[in-house]
């Protein structure tokens, strides 16, 4: 039987949905026994001319009330109009796919609960690392393993933008201005610039990892909008990449300590060697060891080649409900990255002799053009309330950390 989709959305992703459907189509029907045909797309405007004009609807309950949908793809973003739809389209028995990272974040567990009692499948591969076959392996192919920890570099703007501050000596304005053109950036940019969007992703790659959902606000996030071109020349002085990392490392109680920073990532650590708009996703499991996925993390057709693998899943057995499991979290499940014990990198305005008093010895870092008074160092290893104790006095510019 023909496998009819509807589009949620025509923007960057969905559009990219629509057009693999359609050049694909042929080499996905070779696949899969049900070939996949889109029959709508929900968007708001009109599109005269546009090769998908007949398709274009803009009433969802159109899509709701045909028998004929039988898999609904979520490209809308955001978490109003978009739950909504993912609610109703579930409640009407259809599978749901999304690439909407900040509704599987936030109503994840609600929606999976409401798939399984429906008997459908609610799948987000494309909310996590884009193009990069992620969350289908970690839970499949890694499950043998207790999972321990996974710390990624989870967004693509902001490795786009550093990338290009390190490398091209751009202006923050100039790299995020870059990134927008090509297609990477949220609609907002604050998301993606303040570390939010990375936060979402870490939430789901917790959940997954170890079985509860994890709630954006449990998670403290802090962005690259502090991070100046004085702090890439000094990491780079010492072999020292900066990157926006989320992390997720279980605790031996059960807790989860979960957060998303910039860090000073080390020449021998892969991570440090990704760049521009690539994600990489270390995970790290009791009988696997490290394992690590990379690829675009963003873009058009990545990020749909992932929404249209989730597409040909269920077209393949179109009966068998696939859904994640995961329980409904807790408030006192995240704990403070404050427990983490790890070198500090510091820049500021103090004497030597202050802050060898304050850290021992230490050897300052360099940089061309620093002004007088300028102090950078890395510190031993010791959790955030110490460094911060210890550097009480001292005009602090920037304090980040190091990633062992
Ligand atoms: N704005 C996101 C990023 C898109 O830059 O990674 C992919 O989720």
């Amino acid at each position: 039987t023909m496998v009819k989709v509807a589009i949620l959305g025509y923007g960057t992703v969905g559009g990219g949905v629509a057009e693999i459907l359609h050049k694909n189509g042929a080499h996905i029907s070779q696949r899969v026994d049900n070939p996949v045909e889109v029959k709508y797309i929900l968007t708001r405007r009109d599109y005269p001319g546009d090769p998908f004009e007949d398709k274009i609807v803009q009433d969802f309950s159109i899509i709701e009330h045909d028998p004929e949908v039988r898999v609904v793809a979520e490209c809308i973003g955001g978490t109003t109009v978009a739950l909504d739809y993912a609610r109703r389209a579930l409640n009407a028995g259809k599978h749901v796919v999304t690439s909407n990272k900040e509704l599987v974040a936030a109503y994840g567990y609600e929606l999976l609960q409401i798939a399984k009692e429906k008997g459908c499948s609610f799948l987000f591969e494309a909310s996590v690392g884009g193009g990069i076959p992620i969350l289908r392996p970690m839970s499949s192919c890694l499950a043998a393993n207790e999972l321990s920890e996974i710390v990624g570099i989870l967004n693509g703007t902001t490795n786009y933008i550093l990338t290009r501050m390190i490398r091209g000596g751009l202006s923050f304005d100039d790299a995020l201005k870059e990134a927008q053109e090509k297609g990477y950036a949220e609609a907002d940019p604050t998301a993606d610039i303040e570390g939010h969007d990375a936060c979402r992703k870490i939430c789901i790659l917790a959940a997954l990892a170890f079985g509860q959902h994890v709630y954006p606000d449990q998670v403290p996030t802090q962005g690259i909008r502090g991070v100046t071109l004085a702090d890439v020349a000094y990491a780079d002085s010492c072999g020292y990449k900066i990157k926006l990392l989320g992390r997720a490392i279980r605790e031996g109680d059960g807790k989860l300590c979960a957060f998303v920073a910039p860090h000073l990532v080390p020449a021998s650590n892969p991570l440090s060697g990704v760049e521009d708009v690539f994600n990489a996703i270390s995970v790290t499991g009791n009988a696997i060891g490290d394992v690590m996925f990379y690829g675009r993390g963003a873009g058009k057709l990545p990020t749909a080649s992932a929404v249209v693998a989730d597409v040909i899943d269920i077209a393949k057995d179109l009966k068998t409900a696939r859904c994640a499991v995961w329980g409904p979290g807790s408030r006192d499940l995240v704990v403070s990255s404050d427990i983490l014990s790890s070198r500090w990198y510091v820049r500021g305005t103090a004497s030597m002799d202050k802050v060898r008093a304050a850290f021992g010895e230490i050897s300052p870092l360099a940089r061309g053009g620093a002004p007088a008074g300028e102090t950078a160092f890395l510190t031993a290893p010791m959790t955030e309330p110490q460094v911060r104790a210890r550097l009480e006095g001292m005009e602090l510019h920037s304090l980040i950390r190091v990633l062992e």
